[in-house]
């Protein structure tokens, strides 16, 4: 898990335990972590830093990255360059599955946004750019070169935190305004889900 410790990956972290998984985390700061006990086992680092990637994902099924650093990523593309390293990581340790939690304002590999989406995210979102460039080009990697995985985009339209809304569906055209709850229950179902491997779909609710 990366970005145990983010408003997205809380809720996952908390309800992969719930439903009794094993969690191993990478995170910054430790004491940031709501999430206890002994089936969550928490690495301390940063995706900056030179960690060992492959211990890292040694003995996992899934890699499930719901990462953000807006101020960093203006500067750098840190997601792409981390991905970089862990997915040839994932390939020498026989991990197979990664789900990736971009924004719908993102544009796909190979797509593009809608006009609406194109304009919010030029205008009212556009303190994010950074954000955007690089889950672009983390979509661009997965889909060039790392086919040989299971990779699986989630492009989130959260915004706001808050109680569950409802339940989203899967959508390449439609999205919705979600709540990071709902946002981290998409993404659980999402992740042994067959029919989205290879996507970088939206979400809304039904
Ligand atoms: N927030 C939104 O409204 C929104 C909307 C659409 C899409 N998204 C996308 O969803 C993803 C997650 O968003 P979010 O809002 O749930 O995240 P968030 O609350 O901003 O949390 C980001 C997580 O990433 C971790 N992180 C950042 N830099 C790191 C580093 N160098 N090393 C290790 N961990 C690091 C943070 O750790 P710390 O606790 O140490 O900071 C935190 O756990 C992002 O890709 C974002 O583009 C977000």
């Amino acid at each position: 898990m990366l970005g145990a410790t983010g408003r997205t990956g809380e809720h996952f972290t908390n309800r992969a335990l719930a439903e009794g998984h094993r969690v191993r985390a990478l995170v910054r700061s430790p004491e940031k972590l709501a999430a206890h006990g002994e089936r969550i086992e928490v690495v301390r680092g940063s995706i900056t830093d030179t960690i060992d990637t492959d211990s890292l994902v040694a003995g996992i099924d899934y890699v499930v990255v719901m990462l953000g650093d807006a101020a960093s990523q203006r500067r750098t593309k840190i997601n792409t360059a981390f991905m970089k390293r862990l997915i040839p990581s994932m390939r020498r340790q026989g991990v197979r599955r990664i789900l990736y939690q971009a924004g719908a304002l993102s544009r796909p590999h190979g797509g593009r946004l809608s006009p609406a989406l194109w304009l919010i995210r030029n205008l009212i979102a556009r303190s994010f750019i950074g954000q955007h460039r690089d889950n672009e080009s983390v979509m661009a990697f997965l889909a060039t070169q790392a086919n040989d995985l299971e990779w699986i985009v989630h492009r989130a339209g959260i915004y706001s935190d808050g109680p569950s809304k409802g339940r989203l569906q899967r959508s390449s055209r439609k999205y919705s305004v979600a709540s990071f709850a709902d946002c981290a229950d998409y993404n659980y179902r999402m992740v042994t889900e067959r029919s989205a491997i290879h996507t970088a779909d939206l979400s809304h609710y039904e």
